[in-house]
């Protein structure tokens, strides 16, 4: 069965940020920093799914999907990234499971989106070793609760992103600025993953994925300083988080002047163990050209036009997710498991009119051109095996604030009042008719 989802992340949605005793993460304290996200918002409230879930699985089960993506709130689990559980954690999980399992709904659920317990950041968060053996102890935790349900399991969201922004660039939580000093986060989260592999499937989880994000990398031109600047952004964005868990070695880093010293003895082996899939979240290609000062980064995003752009102002070519799924195909050969498209969807200028509809055409044309991108790849010849559109609420967006909206439907924060979008209804019609993605029209 084709996987049709949509996806969504605990601290995006969830709020309630203090109930049962939930402790704080990263994203707690740094979107209270004044100057940290657009307009001050904060993911106290967000969609208030924690007390409406029910009314979102309807949601779902109205749209038609057959799976859902959800992540679960490390901190509300164990308050301080380490120690016993609380009990109320795992029975709000436990409850949104068997509401999706009661629609015929597959829950997928992700370990970590970003949203490290504060105590562990107190203590290095992923700068340090061994926060990696505490998300194999919470993997173990959640695992042993819901593996009889949830039949797939992700590690990590985008470990890239999270180094990058939170580490690198200090755009995201914990809003740290080191650049490439920020490298040793990209290990330890990926050693956080194997070790999280060995303990979900300890407790019978059936599938396991990791999710990277992953991008299409074109030189600004031919020259060879634009091309070398390319393959180090592709190194750093695409093969750092794929070929250590695919092939079980890192990219040569070396010509950029870095090396992971932190790697020991045994972790590729933890870090590359078989997975069951591979997730895949997708957006844009990006076009590099080499650095105006190299002193600080060994390329430049030279920015791409000539194609329509979202709200967030992000490229629209949905023929670059056929590009990226038949390059991962051509680089991993055979050691490419299946592909689930994780994520895939786009920020629109969404205005619910007076007669109550929110008229997104311009997200059906992604969709659209989206869905048959992957159905191109899959008649190259690599195997896909879910799409999950990123997202099912406006919601959090991170350093924005609610200020883009990416959702299936619309909310109304201060109300919480829930409107389907015309995107909600066209997708439900193709999934009458779709068991599998389309050709493009
Ligand atoms: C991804 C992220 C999501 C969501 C999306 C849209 O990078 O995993 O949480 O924010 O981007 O920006």
């Amino acid at each position: 069965m084709f996987l049709w989802g949509t996806a969504t992340a605990s601290y995006q949605i969830e709020g309630a940020v203090t109930a049962d005793g939930r402790g704080p993460s990263i994203w707690d304290t740094f979107s209270h920093e004044p100057g940290r996200v657009r307009e001050g918002h904060t993911g106290d409230d967000a969609c208030d799914h924690y007390h409406r879930f029910e009314e979102d699985i309807a949601l779902m089960s109205g749209l038609g999907v057959n799976s859902y993506r959800f992540s679960i709130s490390w901190s509300r689990i164990q308050p301080t990234g380490a120690g016993a559980p609380t009990a109320a954690g795992l029975d709000f999980y436990d409850r949104l499971v068997d509401g999706l399992c009661a629609r015929g709904i597959v829950p997928a659920a992700t370990l970590f989106h970003w949203d490290l317990p504060q105590a562990l950041q107190d203590q290095g968060g992923w700068l340090s070793r061994d926060t990696s053996a505490r998300l194999a102890d919470y993997a173990g935790i959640v695992a042993a609760r819901l593996a009889d349900r949830v039949p797939l399991w992700i590690t990590l969201n985008e470990p890239f992103v999270h180094m990058v922004l939170g580490h690198g660039l200090g755009t995201h939580a914990p809003g740290q600025a080191l650049l490439l000093d920020a490298l040793p986060v990209a290990h330890h989260q990926l050693l956080g993953h194997g070790l999280a592999v060995q303990a979900l499937r300890a407790e019978g989880a059936r599938q396991v994925l990791i999710t990277n994000n992953c991008t299409p990398v074109w030189a600004a031109s031919d020259s060879e300083a634009d091309v070398r600047a390319a393959d180090a952004y592709d190194t750093l964005h695409n093969r750092l988080f794929n070929d250590p868990v695919l092939l079980g070695e890192y990219p040569d880093l070396s010509a950029y002047g870095v090396d992971l010293d932190v790697v020991q003895d045994g972790d590729l082996s933890a870090i590359s163990q078989p997975l069951d899939g591979i997730g895949i979240n997708y957006y844009n290609p990006t076009r590099i050209s080499a650095p105006a000062d190299p002193a600080d980064l060994p390329f430049e995003d030279a920015g791409i036009t000539g194609y329509p752009t979202t709200a967030f102002g992000w490229p629209v070519v949905p023929d670059g997710l056929r590009e990226l799924l038949t390059g991962l195909a051509a680089r991993y050969g055979d050691a490419l498991p299946p592909v689930y498209i994780t994520e895939n969807g786009c920020s629109q200028p969404d205005e619910l009119t007076p007669h109550g509809t929110v008229d997104d055409q311009a997200r059906i044309d992604y969709l659209d051109g989206h869905i048959g991108a992957v159905r191109a790849a899959m008649n190259e010849g690599v195997d896909v095996r879910g799409y999950y559109v990123w997202s099912l609420l406006d919601n959090f967006e991170w350093s924005e604030g609610y200020t883009q909206r990416f959702g299936l439907v619309h909310v109304d924060f201060p109300t919480q009042t829930r409107t389907p979008k015309a995107s909600y209804h066209w997708l439900r019609t193709q999934l009458t008719t779709h068991s599998e993605p389309w050709p493009t029209t």
